[in-house]
């Protein structure tokens, strides 16, 4: 029988880049989305059923299509200033949402979810590099609600014996290669795409927040991995949980940092094009460098990332920012 897994937001940007890889790699994805930030043109691999994790009633639908073998779980709302502003809301979302969707497993008796989680999970680092022992101190409500998500999955494990595993994304970035899909959000409050917006001569600038931190440039450091890299950990994620039991986590990053200068100068080179800035205000919540150490899913896991130069990851979101198909 062929294999099938629940892609929960797999309209958004990583979880149709998954949806597409298991599609090529002899898995049947049924996407369960409420198209409330995802697009449906980006549902391509398999049958979309929308529906919405706060309305646990729609969730059977979609199980419907099943046998799941497991459930990978996008569905979140994820920018970190506005769940400041709308705190509430993130809980609901991205914690009550997991909730039914947990509960919705359980009725149809499907065992194993890879959940995105974040290295906002972190807060501010202590150290140059952050492993998954590093210090768990949220400095907002995004990286807190998916760390209570990440607790759930423990209490989970114990109680159930449900298997999980978190990934903790640092800064997902690229486009598939061949150009079908790629990251769309609106408002953009992404770095790569406002950078590569401002390179087409749109007329808009790139802000630049603030060139005043303790860094080499002054500018803020991130470790951006490839979104098809982050697809391959979850893909190496479902053998992991046949294999074992338990709640697990893992960072996932390239282990190298990048300031929003050489992002800009990257994307220079990867666009042939110059990239108007200004320099603007700090942004509230930024810490001033994340980079991942990810040994424990290169070592656990067999992660083995194949889009580690900067350039080249920006060169493929170049390419899908020059022809968007939505
Ligand atoms: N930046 C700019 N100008 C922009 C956009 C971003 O200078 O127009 C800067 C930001 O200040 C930051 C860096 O570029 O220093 C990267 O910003 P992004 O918004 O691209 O990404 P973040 O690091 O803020 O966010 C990412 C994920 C979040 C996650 C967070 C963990 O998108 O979901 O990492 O801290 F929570």
């Amino acid at each position: 029988m062929t294999r099938r897994v629940l892609v929960c937001g797999g309209a958004g940007y990583i979880g149709s880049h998954m949806a597409k890889w298991l599609a090529a790699h002899g898995v049947a994805p049924v996407v369960l989305d409420n198209l409330s930030t995802g697009h449906r043109e980006a549902v391509r691999f398999g049958p979309l059923v929308e529906a919405d994790l706060l309305d646990p009633a729609s969730l059977d639908a979609a199980f419907a299509q099943g046998p799941f073998e497991a459930v990978m779980h996008f569905c979140a709302r994820s920018l970190v200033g506005e769940s400041v502003q709308q705190p509430l809301a993130y809980y609901d979302n991205n914690v009550t949402g997991t909730l039914n969707l947990l509960q919705a497993m359980q009725r149809h008796g499907v065992d194993r979810i890879v959940f995105s989680s974040t290295a906002a999970v972190f807060g501010e680092p202590v150290a140059a590099t952050i492993d998954e022992d590093h210090p768990k101190a949220p400095i907002n409500p995004y990286g807190a609600s998916k760390l209570m998500v990440e607790r759930v999955l423990a209490d989970a494990a114990h109680a159930y014996g449900l298997r999980s595993v978190a990934l903790r994304y640092f800064n997902a970035a690229g486009a598939s290669a061949d150009g079908d899909i790629g990251e769309a959000h609106t408002p953009e409050t992404h770095l790569i795409p406002n950078v590569l917006r401002a390179a087409l001569g749109d007329g808009s600038r790139l802000k630049v927040f603030g060139d005043d931190w303790p860094t080499a440039d002054g500018t803020c450091v991130r470790d951006y991995i490839h979104v098809d890299d982050l697809a391959q950990a979850h893909w190496l994620a479902l053998d992991f949980m046949a294999a074992h039991a338990g709640a697990h986590a893992f960072n996932l990053g390239n282990g190298r940092g990048f300031s929003v200068r050489e992002v800009i100068a990257a994307a220079e080179a990867a666009s042939g094009h110059e990239v108007p800035f200004d320099i603007a205000p700090r942004r509230a919540g930024d810490p001033a460098v994340l980079v991942a150490a990810s040994d424990r899913a290169r070592q656990v896991l067999g992660w083995a990332p194949r889009h580690a130069d900067l350039q080249a990851i920006i060169a493929s979101a170049w390419r899908w920012h020059c022809q968007p198909r939505f």
